[in-house]
This record gives C-alpha cells, sequence and structure tokens, in this order.
C-alpha cells in the first residue's frame, strides 16, 4: 500500500494490506466527526491556514488564560506503538489549554489481554473522552475509531499512511525560517495559498516507503505550490511513488537532489517495517547519509529537518543533526502549537449528526 494509499482512506484492517475498495469516507461523511484529523488530504487550504492561525494566537497567549480555555474537557491518547515527540507535544498542548489528559497504551491496559481497538474506543468515550489521540501500527485504524466512537480522532500516525500534525508542524517550520524573522504582522506565516511555497523545493530522503510523514508531506506541500523530491534507493523508494500526485518527483542521486532543494528532510530507516527488504546499510550510509561535506558542497544554505528519531551515524552526522542549518528542534517546538490547535478544532467543532453533543461553539 504505503504511497499508493488511497487518500480519502477507508478502514484497512491488515498492516500492509491493498485497498479493499471499501466506500471511501471523508470528515464530511456524517459517522466522521467533523473535528477529527485523519489525512492531510481532508484539510482544504482554508483549514490549513485557519489550524496556523490559532496555532499561532495559542502559543502567544497568556498562560493562564489559554490554560481556562479547555478547563476539565477530557483528552484520551491512544498509543499502540512507541513515540517521544508525538506523544509528549500532544499531551503537553491538551494541558496547556486546561484539558484532563488520559494515556493508554498498548502495553499497560487491556490491548494487552487482546481488546480489539473498537472495544478500547468506546471504553474511552464511556469514561468521557471527548477527543482521542490514536498512533496504531496499522494504516487506517484512525478511521475505525472515528466511525465507531463517533468522537473527534486525531491521527497520530497510522501505520505507513499518514501522520497530518508532523506534516502541519513541517509546514509552520518552512514557513517560519523561509520567511525570516520580521514582525509577523507583515509577513504572517498564515498567509496560506497555491503559490504560498512556489519556489521551493523540499528534498525527502531515505525510507519513503515506510514513511507516514513522508507520505503527508508529499501529499500536502505540493499543494501550496512546493516541488517535492523523494529521494532514495529503490526498495526504500519504488518508481510508482511519483505518482502520489502532482508536484512530486524521483531523483535517486542524493547529490542531485540536494542542489535542487532549498529544504532537506531527513528520514530514519524503519527497522521494524522493512520486513524481507534486503538493505545494504553500508551501501546505503554511502549513498544517502548527510555528512558535512556533502552539505557543504551541494546545498551550503539548505534548511535541514528531520521528525526524528534521528539515528546519528546513519542517516545523518551530529554535524549537521547540530548544525546551525537544523530546524530539529524547532519542529518540535512547532508541535507543541500545531497540536493545540488541532485540539481546539477539535473540541470546538460539533458532530454532524447530533446538535446537542460536542464542544462550545
Ligand atoms: C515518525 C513516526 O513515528 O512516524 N516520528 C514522529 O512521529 N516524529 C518517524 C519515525 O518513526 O521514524
Amino acid at each position: 500500500m504505503g504511497l499508493l494509499a488511497t487518500n480519502n482512506m477507508p478502514v484497512d484492517k491488515k498492516v500492509n494490506g491493498k485497498n479493499t475498495g471499501e466506500k471511501k469516507l471523508s470528515p464530511r461523511h456524517p459517522f466522521i466527526h467533523p473535528g477529527s484529523a485523519l489525512s492531510v488530504t481532508h484539510f482544504t487550504l482554508e483549514d490549513v491556514r485557519h489550524i496556523l492561525e490559532q496555532a499561532t494566537k495559542l502559543e502567544s497567549m497568556n498562560i493562564e488564560r489559554r490554560a481556562r480555555l479547555y478547563a476539565k474537557r477530557r483528552v484520551a491518547l491512544l498509543f499502540y506503538e512507541s513515540s517521544t515527540r508525538t506523544r509528549t507535544s500532544f499531551e503537553l498542548a491538551a494541558k496547556s489549554l486546561g484539558a484532563d489528559t488520559v494515556l493508554v497504551s498498548a502495553l499497560s491496559s487491556s490491548i494487552e489481554k487482546g481488546e480489539s481497538l473498537k472495544d478500547t474506543g468506546i471504553t474511552l468515550r464511556a469514561l468521557g473522552a471527548e477527543c482521542i489521540i490514536l498512533r496504531h501500527p496499522n494504516s487506517g485504524a484512525p478511521y475505525l475509531l472515528a466511525q465507531t466512537t463517533g468522537l473527534p480522532i486525531l491521527n497520530a500516525g497510522d501505520g505507513i499512511h499518514e501522520h497530518p500534525s508532523q506534516a502541519l508542524l513541517d509546514l509552520r517550520t518552512i514557513l517560519t525560517r523561509l520567511r525570516g524573522k520580521r514582525p509577523p504582522k507583515s509577513n504572517p506565516i498564515e498567509k496560506i495559498n497555491e503559490r504560498t511555497l512556489r519556489g521551493v523545493t523540499v528534498a525527502i530522503v531515505g525510507d519513503i516507503l515506510h514513511s507516514r510523514v513522508a507520505r503527508s508531506n508529499a501529499l500536502l506541500l505540493p499543494r501550496l505550490g512546493a516541488q517535492v523530491i523523494l529521494c532514495g534507493p529503490e526498495p526504500l523508494l519504488p518508481s510508482y511513488a511519483a505518482g502520489i500526485g502532482p508536484g512530486v518527483e524521483i531523483e535517486r542521486d542524493f547529490e542531485r537532489a540536494l542542489a535542487k532543494s532549498q529544504v532537506v528532510m531527513m528520514l530514519r530507516i524503519q527497522k521494524e517495517r522493512l520486513a524481507g527488504l534486503q538493505l545494504d546499510l553500508d551501501d546505503y550510509t554511502q549513498r544517502y547519509q548527510l555528512h558535512l561535506d556533502r552539505f557543504l558542497a551541494h546545498a551550503p544554505d539548505a534548511l535541514v529537518m528531520h521528525p526524528g528519531p534521528m539515528i546519528r551515524g546513519l542517516e545523518i552526522t551530529s554535524e549537521i543533526a547540530d548544525g546551525a542549518n537544523s530546524a530539529v528542534a524547532e519542529q518540535v517546538r512547532h508541535g507543541t502549537a500545531i497540536r493545540m490547535a488541532l485540539l481546539a478544532r477539535a473540541l470546538d467543532a460539533k458532530p454532524s449528526r447530533s446538535k446537542s453533543a460536542g464542544g462550545r461553539a
């Protein structure tokens, strides 16, 4: 499935299974709460602008005032896969808004005893959860949870499908860095349209096949005018990946990709998803590692990004990861702001089928 997965992802019960041809679902679907964030393809550019605007507003708000906005609202974090950045920043974001959070992780809950995602979701709803943040190894799992609970679901990464909040925080990082540090009023990063990223080329390098981050970025950034270059060896980047959408091309030669790019997004090799793929790591490192000599020779001014976790010495060296062009720590910081905005959107939205339920107006 990977990069060929359908954009309006139906429930896919098998990991790496094929699109079953089930009816496509969108957030406008009556069973999917409009406050959900399941895929970047569900956002209009107007939605993206609104989320970025909210992120800036919430980030700059007085801390006490912000903590009253969603005081005592209940947010559940349901994590079937490990996570550092995404989980922590969603949790901090929810707490910054005053919400109560509860973390359910696969190893310390009834999930370990075999409880299904559906039953876990229904249980969380019965306990008063008003929004569920889900990370799951199966692509499409958030759709199942959205349908069965009727709650707003925020996709915190589903299998090799999507990671919408990561793409939004990456976008905010790119916009902030590329527009420099001029006063936000004269140069707002929220000015979002089809030309916002015109002339910007973003190379996404590494294990594209297994990367939900690559997929969400490749689906979002070209809509704002960016050119995306996917770069990696055949086993990690099948040729059909270029068909993901307009504005996306494949370049196997890393140095050629670097020379064309203003932004380079490095990805980890997802060993846990490699299953059966033969990859010579020494050869990979030789061809695709971002190290200082290569960087200085081909893209000395490029912005360096990485969603984490970074494997230093493999896809990236410490000199680059900690260097002046690295935005890795900024990405994490933008993550909290974006996730506050997504949570506010989720808790504010009214379910499409019921007038009585849902959050505040
Ligand atoms: C990524 C993920 O889990 O999709 N990390 C993240 O959320 N920031 C990438 C990875 O696991 O390599």
